[in-house]
C-alpha cells in the first residue's frame, strides 16, 4: 500500500504511512498564474494507493483531486482510497429555497466515483443517517473523533458541563460525553444568516459552572461565541471550545475571543494552532478496515 500526499498534506500523510507501514510519496502541485493548477504524481504507483487530503478549501481541491485520481489510474493504480478528514458541501442537504443546487448530493455524486473507497472524520449528516447516501458508488467510511476529543477532556482533568449549540451536535456531544464522563446540555439554534444565529440554552444551573462548547465544525465561530454569550449571561465560569473540523474563517477566531471564549481546542482533521488531538491512530484504523473489503 502507498500513501501519497499533497504539499498541504504531507505531514498527516507521513503519520499514517507510519502507523501503517506504508511508504509515503508526494503529490507535487503546481499553481499557474491563471490560478490552473499542474498535478504531479510519481510516475509508477502501486496497485492500492491513499490519497490523502482534506478537503477544506474545497473549490481548488476538488479540481486537483480529479486530476491525481486520474493521474493515479494512468500511473497504474488499481484501486484508490481517499483519506479526506474533512468532507466538504456536505451541510447543505437540500434545498432551501427554490432554484438552490443541492451541493451534498452533487458533490457526493461525482466524488463518489473518483475513488473506490472514502474515508472521512465525522461528516456533517443531518437529515440523511448514513455516509453512503451522500456517497452512493464508493465503498464510504464515517469515522469520529468524539470519543478522542472526550479522552483529552478526560485526560485534562476538572469538570464542568459540555454544551452542544444545536441539535445536529447531539450525535458528537452524547459521545464525547460518554468518553469524558461530563454531562451535558443541547441548545437550540436559529440561523438567520452566514455569520447570524440566535442561541436558546436549555434550563441548567450554569451559575458558577465552566462550560466545554462541542461542535463538529467551527466556521464563522458566531454559533460558539452566541452560545458563549448566553452563557457568560447566565453567569457561567470559564468557557472553552472544542471541535472536530477548525474550518476558522478570518476573523472566527476573534469573535470568539470577543465573546469570552478562553481556550480552543481541536483534533487534527484540518491542521490549525488549535489541534490538540492527534488522529492518526482512528484513520490508520479506518484504511485497514476499507482495505479489508
Ligand atoms: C452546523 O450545524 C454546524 O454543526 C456548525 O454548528 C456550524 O457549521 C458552525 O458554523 P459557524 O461557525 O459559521 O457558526
Amino acid at each position: 500500500m502507498q500513501i501519497l500526499g499533497f504539499p498541504d498534506s504531507l505531514a498527516p500523510a507521513r503519520r499514517l504511512a507510519d502507523a501503517l507501514g506504508g511508504d509515503c510519496g508526494a503529490i507535487d502541485v503546481h499553481r499557474f498564474p491563471d490560478g490552473e493548477s499542474l498535478v504531479t504524481l510519481p510516475p509508477q504507483l502501486a496497485d492500492t494507493v491513499v490519497l490523502f487530503r482534506g478537503l477544506e478549501d474545497a473549490n481548488a481541491r476538488l479540481v486537483e483531486l480529479l486530476l491525481a485520481c486520474d493521474g493515479a489510474r494512468a500511473n497504474g493504480a488499481r484501486r484508490i482510497i481517499l483519506v479526506a478528514p474533512y468532507l466538504c458541501y456536505m451541510r447543505q442537504d437540500k434545498a432551501f429555497h427554490p432554484g438552490q443546487a443541492v451541493s451534498q448530493r452533487i458533490i457526493g455524486e461525482h466524488l463518489s466515483r473518483w475513488v473506490d473507497d472514502l474515508i472521512t472524520v465525522d461528516p456533517h449528516l443531518h437529515r440523511i443517517a448514513r455516509l453512503d447516501q451522500a456517497l452512493p458508488h464508493c465503498n464510504a467510511l464515517a469515522t469520529s473523533a468524539a470519543p478522542l476529543l472526550g479522552e483529552f477532556l478526560r485526560g485534562r482533568g476538572g469538570d464542568g458541563v459540555l454544551v452542544g449549540p444545536d441539535e445536529e451536535s447531539r450525535q458528537w456531544v452524547e459521545q464525547v460525553a460518554l468518553a469524558s464522563g461530563l454531562p451535558f446540555v443541547i441548545a437550540t439554534k436559529e440561523r438567520l444568516g452566514d455569520r447570524e444565529v440566535r442561541i436558546a440554552l436549555p434550563a441548567y444551573p450554569y451559575r458558577g459552572a465552566d462550560a466545554i462548547l462541542v461542535d463538529d465544525v467551527i466556521s464563522s465561530g458566531k454559533t460558539m461565541a452566541e452560545t458563549a454569550r448566553q452563557l457568560r449571561a447566565a453567569g457561567a465560569g470559564a468557557v472553552s471550545a472544542l471541535c472536530t473540523h477548525a474550518l476558522f474563517a478570518p476573523g472566527a477566531l476573534e469573535a470568539m475571543a470577543a465573546a469570552g471564549i478562553g481556550e480552543v481546542w481541536s483534533s487534527s482533521a484540518i491542521a490549525h494552532g488549535s489541534n490538540r488531538i492527534d488522529l492518526t491512530p482512528v484513520l490508520a484504523e479506518a484504511v485497514l478496515q476499507a482495505s479489508r473489503v
